[in-house]
């Protein structure tokens, strides 16, 4: 009885791991689609970094896009992703964005929004609450390394927390 059992319950799990399987290819290829999503709406590929894990856009626009950990990268100047950034798409634009902060003059601004108005404009802007920065749609063709550090200790605020 057990043995002749164990071909039927390797036939078995072979057809579980064939069931299992199919759900993993969409997890695999989530970041090249953020990608193809970003492009879709007239923003370049390379907002989000490398190391995004998955993203969920729900019905009302809402973009959340899940990093493996918080990290830090790299456009002209530094930014910091949270593990979680998240916003409202639109085409053209990223509004009402949490979860990016950029350097500016040794402080740590939230990036508030980005928007592309003209792409043959070659140009980006990034709305950092005080100012709209516009930065060559260039530095975004490509995802950037993000790396993951003690960043906390390295933020503009922090420094001044510490001081006070
Ligand atoms: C973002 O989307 C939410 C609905 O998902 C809406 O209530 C909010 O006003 C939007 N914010 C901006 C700045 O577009």
């Amino acid at each position: 009885m057990f043995l002749t059992s164990i071909p039927f319950l390797s036939l078995f799990l072979f057809l579980l791991l064939l069931l299992l399987l199919p759900p993993f290819h969409p997890v695999a290829e989530e970041t090249p689609s953020l990608h193809n999503l970003l492009k879709s709406q007239g923003l370049p590929p390379g907002l989000f970094p490398q190391n995004v894990k998955s993203y969920n856009l729900d019905q009302m626009g809402r973009l959340e896009v899940h990093l493996d950990s918080p990290c830090m990268a790299k456009f002209d100047t530094r930014v910091h992703f949270d593990s979680v950034v998240s916003a409202n798409l639109t085409y053209g634009g990223l509004k009402a964005l949490e979860g990016l902060s950029q350097e500016e003059l040794f402080l740590w601004l939230p990036v508030k929004g980005i928007t592309v108005n003209d792409p043959s404009s070659g140009l980006i802007l990034f709305d950092i609450g005080v100012a709209h920065k516009q930065l060559s749609l260039s530095l975004f063709e490509d995802p950037p390394v993000c790396k993951p550090q003690g960043l906390r200790k390295e933020m503009g605020f922090q420094v001044q927390r510490d001081v006070l």
